[in-house]
């Protein structure tokens, strides 16, 4: 065989591999692969480190093209998947106001989700900033408000549980802003700054950062 033809036969060999571990994956549809998606240090390295990493991975990947992962670009593009999810559950807030027997205990709720979703937005847009001059220190202060924002609409459905028809949006909003959150961690403790000296900060669901022992 020459060389051509080897080259040509690893190729089919390597695509069809490529076909099979794609039919397998967990979220079993087909989708176009990326080829540094499966590369060590490529998006399925990065997902494999967050809460959600299907998710991660299936939020990500449409959208990234360059053929070497950044993970800080990968980052930005989490953010926008959560920043998306939140203009649409806000339009889904918005709605549920018009409904003609909205009881006193649900408009509350309304009130409090859409003033925390208002901040979520907020603390998303100033991430970009953090990020574009990766600050992560920053970026994590902002998306741990993210996280207790999303929360505090959540537990405002307490008891009123049936009521909360948009629990499943605001989860992904979870999902999505504790991928951002662990994507951020992970640059963080990869490229340390000279932080302030250790100060104590409030245990967040993601904090998998292990201290110092002073
Ligand atoms: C966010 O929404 C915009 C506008 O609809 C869209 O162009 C963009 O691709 C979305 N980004 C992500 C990461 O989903």
């Amino acid at each position: 065989m020459d060389f051509t033809s080897k080259l040509i036969l690893f190729t089919i060999t390597f695509a069809w591999l490529l076909f099979v571990g794609t039919a397998d994956s967990p979220t079993g549809n087909m989708h176009v692969v990326n080829r540094n998606f499966l590369k060590p240090g490529g998006l399925l390295d990065l997902c494999k480190k967050t809460t959600n990493p299907t998710l991660c991975e299936n939020s990500i990947q449409p959208h990234f093209f360059k053929p070497h992962l950044d993970p800080s670009e990968a980052l930005t593009i989490e953010v926008e998947a959560t920043l998306n999810q939140t203009e649409k559950t806000m339009v889904v807030i918005n709605g549920l106001y018009k409904k003609v027997d909205l009881s006193k205990s649900l408009k509350d709720s309304l009130d409090i989700c859409k003033e925390q979703y208002g901040s979520i937005l907020d603390a998303i847009k100033q991430t970009k900033d953090a990020i574009a001059t990766r600050n992560w220190v920053e970026a994590r202060a902002k998306f741990g408000a993210v996280i207790s924002s999303q929360q505090a609409c959540s537990d405002s459905f307490e008891g009123i549980q049936q009521e909360f028809t948009f629990a499943g949006d605001s989860k992904t909003i979870f999902d999505l802003g504790g991928n951002c959150l662990d994507i951020i961690v992970d640059l963080q403790q990869s490229e340390p700054q000279n932080d302030p000296p250790m100060t104590q900060s409030p245990p967040s669901p993601y904090d998998n950062v292990i201290g110092p022992i002073s």
